[in-house]
C-alpha cells in the first residue's frame, strides 16, 4: 500500500480542487509516508511500522466508502487528516546497527493527535474553504476516537463523524489481530 493508492481512493473529492488540494498536502507530506499508525515498543499495536500511517488511512477509507447517506466529500477529507497529527507522536533513531527505531515522543502524552490533527486541519485549510466545511470536517477529526474516555473532546455528532469513527475502529482492531 502507497499514498498513490490513497490519491486514487480521494479521485472523487477532485471535482472540488480546494478539498483535494487540502488532501494532496497530507498525502505528498514525507513524513505521513514513512510514519507507523502506532507505536511499535508496545504489544497489540495497530500498523506499527514504517508506513503504517498510510496503511491504516487507506484501510479507513476502504471501510468507509460505501457508507449511504453521508457527504463524501467530507468524509474523504477528514479519513485523510484524522491522524495526521501523529507525526508528531512519533520519532525514530538508529540503534548501532544502524536500523530505525521509533519511539514514542513527548508530543504523545501532551497533546496527541486528535488534538493535534484538528489543529493543523484548521491552522491549513482556515480560509480557503467554507466555515461549514471547516467546522463538519473538524468535528469527524475530533471525535474520530468516539468517546470521552478514549481521547475524544467531542462524541460523534453527525453521520460522517460516526462513519469515520466506526471505519477507524475495524481498520485499527484488525490491525491489533494481524
Ligand atoms: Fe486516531
Ligand atoms: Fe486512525
Amino acid at each position: 500500500m502507497t499514498y498513490k493508492d490513497i490519491l486514487k481512493q480521494i479521485e472523487p473529492i477532485r471535482k472540488y480542487p480546494t478539498l483535494y488540494t487540502l488532501c494532496e498536502l497530507v498525502v505528498y507530506n514525507d513524513n505521513f509516508r514513512i510514519f507507523p499508525a502506532s507505536q511499535p515498543d508496545k504489544p497489540h499495536s495497530h500498523h506499527a511500522y514504517d508506513g503504517g500511517l498510510v496503511a491504516h488511512t487507506w484501510e479507513v477509507i476502504e471501510h468507509l466508502k460505501h457508507t449511504p447517506n453521508v457527504d463524501m466529500d467530507v468524509l474523504l477529507t477528514a479519513a485523510v487528516w484524522h491522524d495526521y497529527g501523529k507525526i508528531y507522536d512519533y520519532y525514530y533513531t538508529q540503534n548501532s546497527d544502524g536500523k530505525k527505531i521509533w519511539r514514542k515522543s513527548p508530543h504523545h502524552d501532551l497533546v496527541r493527535h486528535v488534538a493535534r490533527s484538528y489543529q493543523m486541519w484548521v491552522s491549513t485549510a482556515e480560509g480557503k474553504i467554507s466555515t461549514d466545511y471547516l467546522d463538519t470536517i473538524g468535528h469527524c477529526i475530533l471525535a474520530h476516537h468516539g468517546r470521552f474516555e478514549w481521547g475524544s473532546p467531542v462524541e460523534p455528532k453527525t453521520p460522517e463523524a460516526l462513519a469515520l469513527h466506526n471505519a477507524d475502529m475495524m481498520s485499527s482492531k484488525y490491525g491489533e489481530l494481524r
